[in-house]
């Protein structure tokens, strides 16, 4: 199939689209770059051996993305590209709004004037906010506590109202748990902007020695150790989770959600020995008061996937960290140094 990217330079969108170009589809990305480096997409190319089409195309301009469909015959979308980062959703929350749900809007507004009506959606397990009862279904109520999360339920809740208004539309919507690692070659990875938020990126920065220490968010949290749990997935099972919902599409219509998970949980300081293996150096750590909305413990359900989909993550928490630690010691500025 001819499939549109968007977000394809980031980091999910890059790896599932190495692996959808690795499974023989045709692949045109539209990113803007906010968040990215066209250099991901090179790398891409190398390691599929084949290769895709880029557009530098910003959602929120309708007309430059009305012309990559009418310029392709594309047959169906996974949509990435958003805006992702949680405390600047709640300082930006007007700027997050536009992007991700106007970005949205005019996206499937296009793929209805053109007939194209097969849509993969990048939610994420911040819609289920902090509940309560351990592993996390698709079903339970859905609770954001910030503006990022506000901006995935309302795409959600759009999506919904779609299908029900033409049930033409076959839509999948994925809800990540905590993507980590990177494709094994080490060619590419997740490179953040400044300093990261996220856990892992975070210990591998540590780890190249860009900054000091592992800042650890709370240590008397009800879980084992006193540490955040949170269900870690290695973002190529995450991508071929992509591929699983296209394959669905091809032959149904329907709206469908899953939660893409392992279902297991590790705390911060089994994360942290994890990498402290795998890059064969310590991880000085500094306990601090907890993150201000950070649930104590989540993880998914990923039985419905496993049912629907025939999908499930294989990879374990070691394989995922050699994997980061692989990307980020071979190419220890990211993308930026152009090196790899
Ligand atoms: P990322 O920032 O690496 O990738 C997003 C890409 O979208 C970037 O390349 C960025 O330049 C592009 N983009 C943003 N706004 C755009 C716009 N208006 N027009 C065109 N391109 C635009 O993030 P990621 O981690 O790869 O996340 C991909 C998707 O998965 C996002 O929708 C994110 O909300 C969701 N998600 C991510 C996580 C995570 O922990 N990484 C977890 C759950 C859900
Ligand atoms: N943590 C630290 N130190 C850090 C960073 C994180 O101790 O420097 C802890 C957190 O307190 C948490 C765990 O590590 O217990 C994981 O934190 P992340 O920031 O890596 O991930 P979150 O679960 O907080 O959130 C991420 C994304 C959200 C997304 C969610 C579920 O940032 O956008 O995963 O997909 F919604």
């Amino acid at each position: 199939m001819k499939i549109l990217v968007t977000g394809g330079a980031g980091y999910i969108g890059s790896h599932t689209t190495l692996e959808l170009l690795r499974a023989g589809h045709d692949v045109v990305v539209v990113d803007n770059l906010i968040n990215s480096h066209e250099e991901a997409l090179r790398r891409v190319e190398r390691l599929a051996g084949r290769p895709l089409a880029f557009q530098k195309v910003d959602l929120l301009n309708k007309e430059a993305l009305a012309e990559v469909f009418a310029a392709a015959p594309i047959e169906a979308v996974i949509h990435f590209a958003a805006l992702k980062s949680v405390g600047e959703s709640v300082v930006q929350p007007l700027r997050y709004y536009q992007n991700n749900v106007t970005g949205t809007l005019n996206l499937l507004e296009i793929m209805e004037r053109h007939n194209v009506r097969r849509f993969v959606f990048s939610s994420s397990a911040t819609v289920y906010g902090d509940p309560k009862t351990m592993p996390i279904t698709e079903d339970i109520p859905l609770s954001p506590v910030n503006p990022y999360g506000q901006t995935k339920v309302a795409v959600e809740n759009i999506l919904g109202d779609l299908y029900r208004s033409d049930d033409r539309w076959g839509i999948a919507i994925l809800r990540y748990f905590n993507p980590i690692g990177a494709d094994p070659s080490g060619q590419i990875g997740e490179d953040p902007n400044g300093i990261p938020n996220n856990l892992v990126p975070y210990i591998a920065q540590v780890a190249v020695g860009r900054l000091p220490h592992l800042p650890v968010y709370g240590h008397d949290y009800p879980t084992p150790d006193g540490t955040g749990v949170r269900d870690y997935i290695h973002v190529v099972d995450l991508a071929l989770g992509h591929i699983r919902a296209l394959d669905k599409l091809r032959g149904e219509t329907g709206l469908f959600v899953y939660n893409l998970g392992t279902g297991r949980g590790y705390s911060v300081l089994e994360v942290a020995a994890a990498f402290e293996r795998a890059c064969g150096r310590p991880i000085p750590l500094r306990v601090l008061p907890p993150r201000p909305g950070d649930a104590a413990v989540s993880y998914a359900d990923p039985t419905r996937a496993e049912r629907e989909l025939g999908w499930r993550a294989e990879r374990a928490l070691d394989d995922m960290v050699n994997d980061s630690w692989r990307w980020q010691s071979r190419n220890p500025d990211g993308y930026a140094a152009g090196g790899g």
